[in-house]
C-alpha cells in the first residue's frame, strides 16, 4: 500500500447524492458526496464481501445490498447486524478537479 496520495477520479464524475468505486492498489473503494462532502471506505462489507456502494445511503449509513447490515460512511462504525465489524475508512481530498484518497 500507499501511503501517498492518490487521484481517483475527477469532480464531475461524484456529484453531490452520488458514489463511485474505485480500484487502489487492489483495494475497492467506495467514495460518496454527501452534500458536496466527500468520505471514502472500502466497498467490501465486512459481513459477506458485497459492495456496499450498491446499497441504500440514508443520510450517511449506507445499508449493505445483501443482508442489510448498516455502516456510517463518516467512521466506518458498523451500525447494525449481521455485520459485526466496521470498514476501513480513507482520507479524501479534493485539489482542483480532481479526487484523491490516501490508503494507510
Ligand atoms: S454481505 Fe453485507 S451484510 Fe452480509
Amino acid at each position: 500500500m500507499s501511503d501517498e496520495w492518490i487521484k481517483v477520479a475527477t469532480v464531475d464524475e461524484l456529484p453531490p447524492g452520488e458514489r463511485i468505486v474505485v480500484d487502489v492498489d487492489y483495494e475497492w473503494v467506495a467514495i460518496f458526496n454527501v452534500g458536496g462532502t466527500l468520505y471514502a471506505i472500502n466497498d467490501t462489507c465486512s459481513h459477506d464481501e458485497a459492495s456496499l456502494a450498491e446499497g441504500d445511503l440514508d443520510g450517511h449509513e449506507i445499508a449493505c445490498p445483501l443482508h442489510g447490515a448498516r455502516f456510517d460512511i463518516r467512521s466506518g462504525d458498523v451500525l447494525s447486524s449481521p455485520a459485526v465489524v466496521g470498514v476501513d475508512t480513507y482520507e479524501v481530498k479534493i485539489e482542483g478537479d480532481d479526487i484523491y484518497i490516501r490508503l494507510p
